[in-house]
């Protein structure tokens, strides 16, 4: 890096030597000299440069750096994961690395972490723990228990966790489960069981459902409404699985969900973030892009891209809300002119709360995947349909993918916090639609201090993906090894901060801003399912698993895109 650095830049030494005589002898002593004192000045300024600066200079090292080792250590790190849960937790649901002990959620264990975790064993080519892993779930998991489940983390965690497995096991090439009917028959079985969500009187699934009974069940809190996101996050399991099986079943139900909410009309797309059952109707005005409000736009943009272009509902859907997001939610910070998605909790018209959950960072990565399709940016640039308001995108997925990025880069152990609050420039916090950065702003590390707030409620890591899952996708698309480097250094916290000892695996954190950050003993199984494989994926080469042939659900599940068999059910009742 400072080679290149030092080459680019012309060196003050260079200017002409003095024009009185002096001695060759004394002259290139002199010059020496000076040369030395030049240097040193210089890598001193490059070193603070570098200690100030969090963006911008990684550009120099791509060159000459072996990612194919800093993917290694990735699989490394799932397998010490791995091996703990393995050692001091087989077949349990929830593992906790600081009392290395597991506990379960029903009576025999559901397989969170097991179903979780097969893909990316496949992905990194773990073959024999995926085979202890398929030996476990193929004699030991039945989903015939006496226990309620969440709808939304069933679909998502285990039914796209086997599709998953079931799509990976017949297109990676050194899979050795030649169709393998496993993993299918077992999402068959649980999709039949969750079916039962849907038999509400409006049709957006109940929270819960009873597995061995085979019914839905009303949410218990939030006056029996469905979180918004929860409902709205089913579709790309549910489509693939009616595709596979040649039965629209669960097609209908799961598209369905998506003419109510529509049916609605949301002012700008922006949808509030809980909805009844019962009636099909919103019960609340609050609007936002993290917990509840999230993946409802993910899904919009990766259900039109997971029937390969042929649903341009989704499309119109995912633009009116990108839209919206830019007139009402986007603002930015004081000191540094960063742009960031902000809260309305009383809906459109009221004030904006500059708040801004981790789980938001999904969002730069699937805008950068809705203007390009998948296709780098020097692909989608060339084609026919690529225009301003796609380079406008772009623009927005960097500015907030570096804001994403900050979140780690301001805290004491480089890795983010679950919510981070902001010095707002404007007191009264209208967001400018368009905005861009002032020239005066101060783009240094320093400055970007002043503009996060961590609280200490919200202090906590869970060793959350959504930032490297965006990472992934703008390396991917916009090929600036930037987002590598990013994504290198936040490993590097990862493993300096959230690893304890003598093989216990990898632990939560209760503070990002101590040190050493106190342990909150549990390792999630989206660090296995999505984290860790995003960053496998972000050091991978770009042709594995191209991204323009798949999507991944929002737990990182790869699914293929296909041509639909079937038309989309509805249409919009406006425009
Ligand atoms: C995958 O792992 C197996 C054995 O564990 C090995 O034989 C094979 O070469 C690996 N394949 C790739 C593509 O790394
Ligand atoms: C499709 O799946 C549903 C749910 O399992 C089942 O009730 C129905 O009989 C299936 N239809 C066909 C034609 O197999």
């Amino acid at each position: 890096m400072a080679v290149k650095a030092i080459n680019g830049i012309p060196l003050p030494l260079r200017r002409k030597s003095p024009s009185h005589k002096k001695s060759i002898v004394s002259q290139s002593l002199t010059s020496y000299f000076g040369l030395l004192v030049g240097v040193v000045a210089f890598l001193w300024a490059l070193f603070s440069f570098v200690q100030d600066y969090p963006i911008g200079f990684s550009h120099h090292a791509s060159g000459l750096v072996d990612w194919d080792h800093r993917r290694l250590a990735v699989r490394r790190a799932f397998e010490e994961s791995w091996k703990a849960y393995a050692e001091h937790a087989w077949g349990n649901d929830r593992y906790h690395p600081a009392s290395q002990k597991g506990s379960q959620m029903s009576p025999s264990g559901l397989g969170w972490i097991i179903v979780d975790s097969l893909d990316t064993m496949m992905v990194m080519n773990l073959t024999e723990p995926l085979a202890e892993a398929r030996k476990w779930l193929h004699r030991s998991l039945s989903y015939d228990q006496d226990q309620d489940v969440n709808t939304f983390e069933t679909t998502i965690r285990m039914l796209g966790g086997l599709l998953s497995a079931h799509y990976l096991s017949s297109h990676l090439p050194f899979v050795s489960s030649r169709r393998d009917a496993v993993y299918l028959t077992k999402a068959i079985d649980l999709a039949d069981r969750l079916l039962a969500a849907y038999e509400s009187r409006s049709g957006i699934p109940y929270a819960s459902i009873h597995l061995s009974r085979k019914k839905g069940i009303v949410s218990h809190a939030d006056g029996g409404a469905s979180s918004t996101a929860e409902a709205s996050t089913v579709q790309l399991e549910m489509k693939y699985l009616s595709h596979l099986t040649n039965n629209d079943t669960y097609w209908r139900k799961a598209e369905t969900v998506m003419s109510i909410l529509d049916a609605n009309r949301a002012k700008d797309g922006l949808v509030p973030i809980f909805v009844h059952p019962d009636t099909g109707k919103f019960t609340t005005s609050e609007i936002r892009l993290g917990s509840r409000g999230d993946s409802y736009y993910e899904y919009l943009i990766k259900q039109y891209l997971q029937t390969s272009g042929d649903e341009r509902i989704y499309y119109t859907m995912w633009q009116e809300a990108l839209v919206g997001i830019q007139k009402h939610l986007i603002t930015t910070t004081k000191n540094s002119q960063l742009r960031f998605v902000a809260e309305l909790p009383q809906g459109i018209g009221g004030p904006l709360s500059p708040k801004m959950d981790h789980l938001v960072c999904f969002l730069p990565g699937s805008i950068a995947l809705g203007a390009t399709g998948g296709y780098t940016l020097t692909k989608a640039r060339s084609l026919p349909d690529w225009s301003p308001e796609k380079e406008q995108e772009i623009q927005l997925a960097r500015d907030l993918m570096k804001t994403c990025w900050g979140m780690y880069a301001v805290t004491a152990t480089g890795l983010a916090p679950e919510i981070a609050w902001f010095n707002a420039e404007k007191k009264d916090l209208q967001p400018e639609p368009g905005s861009r950065q002032r020239s005066s702003a101060k783009d240094s590390l320093s400055s970007w201090k002043n503009d996060y707030i961590v609280k200490p409620l919200d202090a906590h890591n869970l060793q959350r993906p959504g930032t490297v899952e965006s990472l992934f996708m703008m390396w991917r698309i916009t090929e600036d090894s930037l987002y590598r480097e990013w994504g290198w250094k936040m490993f590097g916290s990862f493993e300096k901060h959230t690893k304890l000892g003598q093989g216990k695996g990898y632990s939560s954190l209760d503070d990002v801003n101590q040190i050493p950050p106190p342990a909150r003993d549990s390792m999630e199984s989206f660090w296995l399912a999505e984290t860790l494989k995003y960053m496998y994926l972000l050091f991978s080469p770009s042709d594995y698993l191209p991204l323009e042939d798949i999507v991944f659900n929002t737990e990182a599940h790869v699914l293929p895109r296909f041509k639909p068999k079937w038309r989309t059910g509805w249409e919009r009742s406006h425009n």
